[in-house]
């Protein structure tokens, strides 16, 4: 190699969303005395949701955020899915605490931010504290202020002053249950490197891979050059597979079915809001910071119940200028069993009418295994079905 080429460096195949990877995690020789300051400060404990938050602020997930957002940030997202300086961003990342709590609490003073049991995880410089229309939040971010709806549950039920301030988590342990597959941005965007990937798509689930997902994942995968699986290992709702099932699932999935070396498989720390169309978005630019240059958006994209339209996760991506939110989204349409051809298909390939296509969803199949049913090789590998109904024969 010559010197010129040994100086040039690799560049990454996309730039973090506003073009730093953030990185708030503490240098291990402060570690020691941030300790010792947080002892001082006052505390605000953290939900699962808060605790996910600060992992992903602190790892860069959620560049370009330093912290839990001020109010004009906040006023600009759920008005108009930009940060105040104009950068697309369609979630509050919040952090939520009663008026009571807040009380006490002073501006420009460093707060300790601990886990529900009470083991400090970082520090947060308050620099704002404000109260918020929960009602207007639900309505703009979630698209109905029905309290039926697992995240504006979420958001009635959670207190009335945010917080806000740039954060530092103290140090980054190894996920308890699946420490080989935390990668963060840093690193995933390391491995794309090093296995020369200029084209990587992303895949956000929640649930154990279907054969829908699989479909979609592989017609990506044909015209990528690597797949980047990144399911949601954060809060879920209750009747959701727990995410060490799912994790199961998806390792027997890749063993049997999929090339290895085309294959990432990872677990994306954030919590689920199940906020549809403008979680498609927040999905997409998550992914992007970890490094994708494309992002699947199937049919109702992180959508719950009716809530939503099948494709309105894919068309709010149109209300973006081309090139805003830099990460390309690969819209499906909702993918299904052909008994015609005998193969998984849309509406687009398939040349067979409505009662020959066998349609499943990760809801029909939490149904079928609750009943003690095994899902269908139509809808599920063998491996993938033993392995749910093991679980559901074990948990219950
Ligand atoms: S989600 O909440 O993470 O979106 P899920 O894990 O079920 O839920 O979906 C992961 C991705 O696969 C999403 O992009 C979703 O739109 C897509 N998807 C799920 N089922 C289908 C299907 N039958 N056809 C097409 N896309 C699907």
């Amino acid at each position: 190699m010559s010197q010129s080429q040994s100086t040039v460096p690799i560049r990454d195949a996309i730039p973090p969303h506003g073009g730093t990877l953030i990185n708030r995690i503490a240098l291990a020789e402060q570690v020691e005395e941030l300790r010792s300051k947080a002892n001082h400060c006052p505390t605000v404990y953290l939900s699962e949701r808060a605790q996910s938050d600060l992992e992903m602020i602190a790892i860069g997930g959620f560049s370009p955020l330093t912290g839990f957002m001020g109010q004009a940030d906040y006023q600009a997202v759920v008005e108009t899915m930009h940060l105040a300086n104009g950068l697309a961003w369609s979630l509050p990342v919040t952090l939520p605490v009663t008026p009571e709590e807040a009380a006490g609490l002073k501006e420009g003073q460093m707060l300790a931010l601990a886990s529900a049991t009470g083991k400090v995880l970082g520090l947060m410089e308050l620099t704002e504290k404000f109260t918020y229309d929960k009602t207007h939040e639900a309505q703009q971010v979630y698209r109905t202020t029905d309290d039926n709806h697992p995240g504006v549950k979420v958001l009635y039920e959670q207190g009335s002053v945010y917080l806000a301030g740039p954060v530092t988590l103290l140090q980054r342990d190894p996920h308890p249950l699946f420490p080989t597959y935390q990668i963060d941005p840093a690193q995933s965007r390391q491995q794309f490197r090093d296995k020369g990937w200029k084209t990587i798509v992303g895949f956000q689930t929640r649930n154990p891979i279907h054969r829908a997902h699989e479909y979609i994942q592989k017609c990506a995968l044909e015209i990528v050059d690597g797949l980047f699986l990144h399911p949601l290992v954060g809060a879920t709702k209750s009747d959701d597979i727990p995410a060490d099932v799912r994790m199961r699932c998806y390792e027997v999935l890749i063993e049997h079915y999929y090339p290895q070396d085309r294959v990432i498989l990872a677990i994306n720390p954030s919590a689920m809001r199940y906020a549809g169309p403008r979680e498609a978005i927040f999905h997409a630019l998550i992914r992007k910071n970890y490094g994708c240059t494309h992002f699947i958006v199937g049919r109702d994209h992180a959508g719950v119940g009716d809530y939503y339209g099948t494709y309105d996760a894919q068309s709010i991506f149109d209300q973006f200028e081309p090139g805003e939110l830099g990460i390309i989204p690969l819209k499906f349409e909702h993918a299904f069993y052909c008994t015609v051809t005998g193969t998984m298909a849309t509406a687009k390939t398939s040349p067979s009418q409505p009662h020959q296509r066998i349609h499943l969803s990760g809801t029909k199949v939490r149904e079928m295994l609750r009943r003690g049913e095994v899902p269908p090789p139509e809808f599920s590998r063998p491996e993938v079905a033993q392995l749910l109904a093991e679980a559901m024969r074990e948990r219950g």
